[in-house]
């Protein structure tokens, strides 16, 4: 293994469907190296972003460069790239080996290299007393890194992997989740990673792409994306999130003054990207950072629901206005159900976002 990833460019890529748009004209740069994740609902089109950089799918607009080479219109097999499918599609007749090696076999690659490159990958991933086997007689998580060993074997520009690890169960996604991390980090393939599974995202990504309905809703650092998201939509998919409706009436400075109807009262935060009087809006507290006090001034509710979770519990909190909000604090014995308390923040735990 000797050559390592190379930059990937989309300038304005996009796809329908007839007048369906499966992704809407999308900017995306990926660094050499990096291993960026796309992240998003069933539907948002995370599959169809990675089938038109893998030459799978047609673009109706833009175009795709890997390092210096403008790949629009390769066919997919000259674009060297490896690609991991969710339902691993190895050949069922093929040992472990021969599925390996079968994509440099078609790459014209000498017999003996074939053989030297299978074996150094099956050595990486600790698969070589398994090089002879029928792929049928391997278990769901060998057959995986059997899938991935063989995407990795044509050392390719960019791996892209489309929920490589739905199919195991728990425990052994989280095995091979940190085993894609460490071998991610020894390769260092720039890499493009599907997943609906929000945790798996934070466990092995430089950057994540929240996608939803045909468009990469925020691109970002998990960090940045969790304090600072780009809309109730990436609010509400990464991390847990109290979103209460919100009409913002002026805008001044990087704050907002909206008027919260669930808390009916007005409030001045600190806004996300895009808010302006008049736009539909949400406001964002994260249960963490909602306080809550049996004294005090604040927003009036009444804890209806407490799950103690050990050293923190989590409350339910009903406001006056009837709808339910989250807030998880230190486990407090006093805090039971009926208690009336009052609500609070510190400034710039809460957060104006656009509604989408
Ligand atoms: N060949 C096709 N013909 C028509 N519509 C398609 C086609 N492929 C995808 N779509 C539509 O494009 C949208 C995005 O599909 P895509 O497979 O990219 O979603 P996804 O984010 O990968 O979802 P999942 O998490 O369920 O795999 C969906 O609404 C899908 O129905
Ligand atoms: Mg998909």
């Amino acid at each position: 293994m000797t050559r390592t990833g190379l930059p990937l460019r989309l300038a304005g890529v996009s796809r329908r469907y007839g007048t369906f748009p499966a992704l809407t004209p999308t900017d995306l740069d990926v660094v050499a190296g990096e291993f960026l994740t796309l992240l998003g609902p069933s539907g948002s089109g995370k599959t169809t972003l990675l089938n038109l950089i893998a030459g799978y799918v047609e673009p109706t607009t833009g175009s795709i460069e890997i390092g210096t080479r403008d790949v629009t219109h390769l066919p997919a097999r000259q674009r060297n790239i490896g690609m991991v499918f969710q339902n691993y599609a190895l050949f069922p007749h093929m040992t472990v080996g021969e599925n390996i090696g079968y994509g440099l076999a078609v790459r014209g690659v000498s017999k003996d290299e074939c053989k030297r490159r299978v074996s150094e990958i099956l050595s990486l991933m600790q698969l070589e007393e398994f090089v002879d086997r029928p792929i049928q007689k391997m278990s769901g998580g060998q057959q995986q890194r059997v899938a991935l060993a063989r995407a990795l074997v044509i050392e390719p520009d960019v791996l892209l992997m489309d929920e490589p690890l739905s199919a195991l169960d728990k425990q052994l996604r989280r095995t091979v989740q940190l085993e894609l991390r460490r071998l991610h980090q020894r390769l260092g393939r720039t890499t493009i990673y599907v997943t609906h599974d929000q945790e798996e995202a934070l466990v092995l990504s430089d950057r994540i792409a929240v996608m939803d309905q045909g468009r990469i809703q925020q691109l970002g650092s998990v960090e940045a994306i969790y304090d600072r998201p780009a809309n109730a939509f990436v609010a509400g998919f990464i991390g847990e999130s109290n979103l209460l409706a919100a009409k913002v009436t002026a805008v001044a400075e990087g704050k907002a003054t909206a008027d919260v109807e669930p808390f009916g009262r007005t409030i001045v935060a600190s806004m996300g990207p895009g808010v302006e009087a008049g736009k539909p809006a949400r406001l964002l507290v994260r249960p963490e950072h909602l306080l809550f006090n049996k004294t005090g001034d604040g927003i009036p509710a009444e804890i209806v629901e407490t799950v103690y979770l050990g050293e923190l519990s989590q409350y339910g909190l009903a406001l006056e206005s009837g709808q339910i909000v989250t807030a998880r604090q230190i486990t407090d014995r006093s805090l039971q159900t009926g208690t009336k308390v009052t609500l609070s923040w510190k400034p710039g735990h809460a957060l104006v976002v656009l509604k989408s």
